[in-house]
């Protein structure tokens, strides 16, 4: 980037000179790159017209998985939740980003008890009594990427089931009362990962959350095994997600070799995830997508 004078006009579009926008806030950034941290680089922080963007994704975002909320259900196949989500978004202008992204063959993730991530929707999948599943829908409009996650539950679920997804949407919460500019990303990883483990789950170290926006997948690369202190400042414009996922058992994942997607628990006990778009803000948070 350019190095901008006291007098030009600033970077995040907001017409006002850079001396009485961002300098300050860059200025401080630079005194924590100059102390050893990791920051986040100027092409990553979103202006308000861009956040405006992602914010107008995600309100698709969040009304596909509402709209799979309305339909899911034991007897249903994965593939009709793919056909929802397909629907929905493009009856809303909208295009869903799974498709074909390094060739990802459908428009949606459905990831199913053991299935920590990818699963890969099918009519053959039926959801059946007991079953948890997470549906992870991620959003392309206007140039904008959103996405998250939420876990549903199909019948009866056991408790003890029912109580590793509650604990992993608690675990997401926490992590994000500790977003706001200034602390660490690995501040919110550390509350993360204490509320799982004090319960006595674990969460998965190889896949993490990750920077949006402009592309689908940015930096920085979010993990939720990292301890406060550490890992990039949070600063205001930064969009990331968080995106959990915690093991009732080990940690241990692996691919399916046959599709090459679906991720798998390696002691095959059930995994459960929540994920959220969230922007830092000028003093805390603000939750995009939900
Ligand atoms: N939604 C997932 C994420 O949070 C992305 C899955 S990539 C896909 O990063 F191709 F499998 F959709
Ligand atoms: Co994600």
């Amino acid at each position: 980037m350019v190095k901008l004078g006291r007098n030009d006009s600033c970077w995040c579009g907001s017409g006002r000179k850079y001396k009485a926008c961002h300098m300050a806030m860059d200025e401080k950034i630079h005194r924590y790159e100059l102390e050893g941290h990791i920051v986040p680089p100027g092409n990553i922080l979103k202006t308000e017209k861009q956040i405006q963007g992602i914010r107008e994704s995600s309100v698709i975002n969040m009304a596909v998985l509402d709209a799979v909320g309305e339909m899911i259900g034991p007897g249903v196949s994965t593939q009709q939740i793919d056909d929802v989500v397909t629907e929905v978004t493009a009856r809303m202008g909208g295009i869903a980003a799974p498709l074909n992204y390094e060739g990802f063959p459908k428009s949606v993730c459905t990831s199913i008890n053991e299935v920590v991530c990818h699963g890969i929707p099918s009519k053959d999948v039926i959801l059946k009594d007991g079953d948890i599943i997470n549906v992870d829908v991620s959003t392309l409009y206007k140039g904008y990427y959103s996405d998250s996650s939420r876990m549903y539950c199909i019948g009866q679920v056991s408790g003890e089931k029912r109580k590793l997804v509650e604990v992993t949407k608690e675990c997401m919460e926490l992590g994000l009362s500790m977003v706001k500019p200034w602390n660490f990303l690995g501040d919110m990883a550390q509350a993360v990962n204490d509320h799982a483990r004090k319960n006595g789950y674990s969460v998965v170290v190889d896949i993490g959350g990750h920077g949006i926006g402009l592309e689908f997948h940015e930096e920085p690369f979010v993990s939720y095994v990292t301890s406060a202190g550490t890992e990039m400042l949070m600063v205001p414009g930064m969009v990331f997600t968080i995106e959990p996922m915690v093991n009732m058992g080990t940690s241990e994942i692996y691919v399916d070799d046959n599709d090459g997607w679906t991720v798998y628990t390696a002691d095959g006990k059930p995994s459960a995830q929540w994920e959220i778009t969230v922007a830092v803000t000028k003093d805390g948070y603000e939750v995009l997508t939900w």
